[in-house]
């Protein structure tokens, strides 16, 4: 066991602390826009775009020029080109962010790839370069990263070589944000593939919690200048079982009260495949569950904010302006579900279609 380690300084400390508070402030949550080129290519294909630069652009464009975003939405993750990127006027994407008080974070997390004899799992890449490319992009203004490990529930898995590996890839990744003075977002991803029912969902999720926050504490990470980005508990795609979002709530604050130090200060979910609708109404009943909660709970969606502005923006630049309605009514949902006060009515075009497909990959 290791009993000599340092503290981050207090003004690093400070730092951290404060940008993880901001963005799970009340009311407030993460818009989830990271996806890579080949995920934004199929989103494109689908409104019989081509998959160029500028389309990715005048899309993210169209989202981060929304008007009063800021009120539901505290800060967005970005892709690495999107860093880059300015608005039609030439404004970078992430001055206009922060003049809007919307913090800019990015993904920097690479190809997951098959982890050797195992059935099917994967570990993911990114690690070597890691402190460079953070540098580079706390240089351009973003304040948090984002990384994402899947684990796939099947007979015989998450084995443990696979939550072992997604705790130490996690860790690491977490130690070498905050050194460079970015708040990690730590993504562990219990997958909704599978036909596994909710408590099988509930023993793998604690499982993989539970070696993700031993192995951030052996490498010193400092939670309080982190946060958790999880899937809720929910029985698989497949199952034949159907839970109540009061069900999903249960399972999901109990397995992280077990879990997860009362230091982190907050938890945004993934929405993971659920409708928007869905994903709103269970991070309602979430936010609603009686057990005492000493964190933020709220969102970090990337499917569930914005399939209804895909339908509705079907590339059309007379459509933008509907389309950034559709956004609005998505994050002001989960504004109040994330206060537990969502009464329903979110009428949005893609609100209760399903987001999910299989193996999907961000
Ligand atoms: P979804 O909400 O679409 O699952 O996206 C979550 C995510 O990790 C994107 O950053």
């Amino acid at each position: 066991m290791t009993t000599f380690f340092s503290y981050p300084d207090p003004k690093l400390q400070k730092e951290l602390r404060e940008t993880a508070e901001a963005i799970v402030a009340p009311g407030k949550g993460i818009l989830a826009v990271d996806e890579v080129n080949e995920g934004i290519g199929k989103l494109l294909a689908a409104i019989g775009l081509d998959n160029t630069e500028n389309n990715r652009r005048r899309y993210r464009q169209l989202l981060f020029t929304t008007e009063t975003l800021s009120e539901h939405v505290s800060a967005v993750i970005l892709f690495d080109e999107t860093v880059y990127q300015k608005t039609d006027d030439g404004t970078p994407f992430v001055e206009l962010l922060k003049k809007n008080n919307i913090i800019p974070g990015i993904k920097v997390d690479k190809d997951a790839v098959p982890l050797f004899l195992s059935q099917d799992e994967v570990t993911t890449q990114g690690l070597d370069d890691l402190a460079k490319r953070c540098a580079e992009y706390k240089k351009q203004g973003c304040r948090f990263a984002k990384w994402r490990c899947p684990l796939k529930i099947g007979e015989n898995t998450p084995s443990v070589q696979a939550i072992n590996d997604t705790a130490q890839v996690l860790a690491r990744y977490a130690s070498i944000c905050q050194s460079e003075g970015l708040v990690p977002i730590v993504e562990p991803d219990v997958v909704l593939d599978g036909d596994h029912d909710i408590v099988r969902n509930q023993q793998v999720t604690e499982a993989a919690l539970a070696a993700v926050y031993k192995a951030l504490s052996d490498h010193h990470v400092f939670l309080e200048g982190t946060l958790l980005k999880p899937n809720m508990i929910t029985p698989g795609q497949a199952s034949s079982k159907k839970n109540t979002p009061e069900e999903i709530a249960v399972a999901t604050v109990s397995s992280l009260r077990r879990t997860v130090p009362a230091a982190v200060p907050g938890i945004a979910f993934l929405s993971g495949g659920q409708s928007e609708e869905e994903a709103t109404v269970n991070l309602n009943a979430i936010n609603q569950v009686t057990l005492k909660k000493p964190w933020a709970l709220t969102f970090s969606y990337g499917r569930a904010l914005q399939a209804s502005v895909w339908k509705t923006w079907a590339g059309k630049d007379e459509n933008t302006k509907a389309a950034q309605l559709e956004l609005l009514k998505r994050t002001k949902a989960n504004d109040l579900a994330s206060q537990g006060k969502y009464q329903g009515g979110a009428k949005t075009s893609a609100a209760v279609k399903s987001n999910f497909s299989a193996n999907h990959k961000y």
